[in-house]
């Protein structure tokens, strides 16, 4: 066995089983994948995007029966102690033990200066920062009796260099990233904590009202010292490395193809 690559597992033990929030599209699904091919039960939480988490788990059952759970969840589970109890009884339920918790969940959009109202914070911060907060403290005890870890989805812009236009955003990213140091504080040694920051690793689908124009796509790879946006398999590659570091906690590993050391701030 490949120790870089393969979840560790004591011989006779079952596979390792990793929750993946908003893991049924994008990058999100991207992870589930890659976790499902290195022998990973994977629970799939969804919230809009059931139909395609049931396609995603379907398939990789196919593969390997009982590999693959989905639990469908709006955030706000966490807005109420006794919901946020359900919640994690259900992600208990589905393998009986839990060994890595990835925070993908997310939601992005700008908030200019002018037009702030609190539905944007309350949304920006719940799905940004206070979920995985609260939904990592309700999975501690379980991740902490596998000594598993947590891998948080973070951004470059969550640190000294803000995205214009996306205040709310870059500050909830941001609590997000304290998070990560915070809690590989708090959880150590039993629980590891750390973070990838993705730069442009998925562009917003086309049909959405964040698509980006081929000018606007050309000024981004333009700030790219790699010259092209990433994938979603560049990501699921660095959060497998972390699920497998026995020796890493509180690591932020930036995935942009080198964008973070052009970026001055303020670049779309
Ligand atoms: N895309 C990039 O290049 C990029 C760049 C920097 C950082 N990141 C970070 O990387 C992660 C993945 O990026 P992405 O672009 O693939 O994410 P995304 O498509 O914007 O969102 C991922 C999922 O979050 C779920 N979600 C949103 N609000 C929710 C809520 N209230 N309750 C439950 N689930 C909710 C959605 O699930 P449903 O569809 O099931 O509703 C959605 O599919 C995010 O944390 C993002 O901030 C991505």
């Amino acid at each position: 066995m490949n120790q870089t690559s393969k979840p560790s597992q004591p011989i006779n033990n079952p596979a390792p089983v990793m929750l993946v929030t908003g893991g049924a599209k994008r990058i999100g699904a991207a992870i589930v994948r890659a976790a499902h091919d290195q022998g990973y039960r994977v629970i799939v939480h969804c919230h809009h995007s059931k139909q395609e988490a049931i396609a995603l788990a379907d398939a990789l059952n196919n593969a390997r029966p009982d590999s693959a759970v989905v639990v469908p969840a709006d955030l706000t589970v966490v807005d109420n102690s006794e919901v946020l109890h359900e919640f994690t009884q259900n992600i208990m339920q589905a393998f009986g033990q839990l060994d890595v918790l990835v925070h993908n969940a997310s939601r992005f959009y700008p908030s200019p200066l002018g037009s702030i109202n609190h539905a944007q914070w309350d949304e920006l911060f719940l799905t940004n920062a206070k979920a995985p907060l609260l939904i990592s403290q309700a999975l501690y005890p379980y991740l902490r009796s596998q000594r598993g870890c947590i891998i948080s989805l973070l951004d470059i812009h969550a640190h000294n260099k803000p995205f214009k236009n996306y205040a709310i955003y870059n500050m909830a990213k941001a609590a997000h990233r304290m998070m990560v140091q915070s809690l590989a504080l708090d959880m150590a040694p039993d629980v590891r904590v750390n973070g990838v920051a993705p730069g442009v690793n998925i562009l917003p689908e086309t049909d959405s009202d964040q698509a980006l124009d081929p000018q606007q796509q050309k000024s981004i790879i333009d700030t790219i010292p790699m010259q092209r946006i990433g994938n979603p398999a560049e990501i699921a590659h660095s959060v497998l490395y972390l699920a497998q570091a026995s020796y890493v906690t509180g690591e932020i590993i930036a995935v942009d193809g080198g964008r973070s050391l052009t970026l001055a701030g303020g670049q779309a």
